[in-house]
């Protein structure tokens, strides 16, 4: 029945019907199958890929491959081997975990501690493969954006391989599983783990977790159970050559290193009007409680407005960008400090059915209002890739295409 990545086939995502009545999406995670370390997060349970589903894991693994071929018979040779071949681990990972598919894992001993693999494909590959014909609109390379200070060699990538899991130990096997397997086909472009507040140190789980700059990061954010959620997060692709992408989703993935030590020297009130929220309980300067709506026209004694013109909030709202929206999933880096300075920040992945009108629209926003986060962070890696569908009936991933 588990149909792989947990993705979802054509019949599971379509239309506006996309979870079954018995979905589970509970986003405070109490009785959430993701939740269970027993299981792995794979499968059709609600019908999405599992790097999307609620409540997020604790750790993440985010690595970008390049094929090694260079001519596109031969590209497109090794995408559908390494598909084949991530497609049917991901099918057994989920079935049954790591520990039994690799006598002498690190994770032996360890449950499948809600394992989930997604895979995503970049625009380079299918131009690469001699595909350009297939590759879809929304697959456009992004623009340049105010806070980019890309690096080339953190930025692409022929292939995404997405693992999450409570358990950074399962994360790191499956990972060495995956690649493992497909080490005379790839090289690792860049790769970066990600994590965030384990669930049983959380004083509340089922609260929105902290960025590594202390804000409730995460709180504005399309449920799977509303109505909107398949416009916004889910391609529509139902004909044409971009038919391998219909029901999956567009990733952006970027490597935004967090300036804390200027950040820190913040006093906590202007910390506040950097954001437009409260950094004790997440609410809107101006509101009681985290989920309340920015009050955006409100003004203070002064006829200055509550929440700043600068203020993140107030740029990446809906109204400012005509209702962009996507499914942010933050992860927290720490790598310590490396030869210019602290290496640690915001593993930001946001899933969207279009980029352009999703990550573009905002971030566009974000530089034409002069984001007031700006001054504080650098955005140094970027990517986008095709997170297709996974169709009971397909034996991989992309099968569409290869
Ligand atoms: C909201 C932090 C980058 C888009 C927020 C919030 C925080 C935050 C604390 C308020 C709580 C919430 O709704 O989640 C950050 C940090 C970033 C960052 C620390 C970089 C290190 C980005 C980027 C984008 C983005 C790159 C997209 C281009 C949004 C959106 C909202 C939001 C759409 C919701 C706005 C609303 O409708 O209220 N962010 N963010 N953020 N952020 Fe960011």
């Amino acid at each position: 029945l588990l149909a792989g990545l947990g993705a979802a086939g054509a019949t599971g995502l379509a239309g506006g019907g996309l979870l079954g009545a018995g979905a589970v999406r509970s986003s405070s995670g109490a009785g959430d199958p993701a939740r269970d370390l027993s299981l792995s997060r794979g499968g059709p349970r609600q019908g999405l890929p599992p790097a999307v589903l609620t409540p997020t894991p604790a750790h993440v693994h985010v690595v970008a491959v390049d094929l090694n071929a260079e001519e596109p018979a031969q590209v497109s040779e090794q995408a559908r081997l390494v598909l084949e071949r991530w497609s049917a681990q991901a099918r057994e990972l989920h079935g049954h975990g790591l520990p039994e598919l690799a006598p002498g894992t690190p994770a032996r001993g360890l449950h499948p501690a809600s394992l989930g693999v997604t895979l995503g494909l970049g625009a380079g590959l299918l131009e690469r493969a001699g595909l350009a014909d297939r590759r879809p609109d929304p697959l456009a390379d992004l623009p340049g954006f105010e806070a980019d200070r890309l690096e080339p060699g953190l930025c692409g990538g022929d292939l995404m391989l997405h693992v999450g899991a409570e358990d950074p130990l399962v994360v790191s096997a499956a990972v060495e599983h995956l690649l493992g397997g497909v080490r005379e086909h790839a090289t690792v472009r860049w790769s970066l783990p990600g994590f965030q507040r384990a669930a049983a140190t959380a004083v509340d789980p089922s609260a929105t977790p902290r960025n590594l700059m202390g804000q409730i990061d995460g709180t504005v954010n399309p449920d799977p159970g509303e109505a909107r959620f398949a416009p916004q997060v889910l391609a529509a692709h139902p004909g044409g050559g971009a038919s391998w992408m219909d029901g999956g989703t567009y990733v952006v993935v970027r490597r935004i290193r967090m300036l804390l030590d200027d950040w820190s020297a913040l006093e906590p009130r202007a910390r506040e009007r950097v954001v437009g929220r409260r950094l004790s309980d997440g609410a809107p300067l101006g509101g009681a409680r985290e989920d309340d709506l920015p009050d955006l026209a409100a003004r203070d004694a002064d006829g200055e407005p509550v929440i700043p013109a600068d203020a993140h909030i107030r740029l990446a709202s809906p109204e400012r960008t005509l209702g962009a929206r996507m499914l942010r999933r933050g992860f927290n880096y720490d790598l310590g400090w490396g030869s210019d300075g602290r290496e640690a920040g915001l593993l930001f992945t946001a899933w969207q059915a279009d980029p352009r009108t999703g990550f573009t629209a905002v971030q566009r926003e974000l530089d034409r209002g002069g984001d007031a986060l700006n001054a504080y962070v650098r955005h140094e890696g970027s990517a986008v890739f095709a997170v297709p569908p996974v169709r009971e009936d397909e034996p991989h991933v992309a099968y569409g295409l290869w």
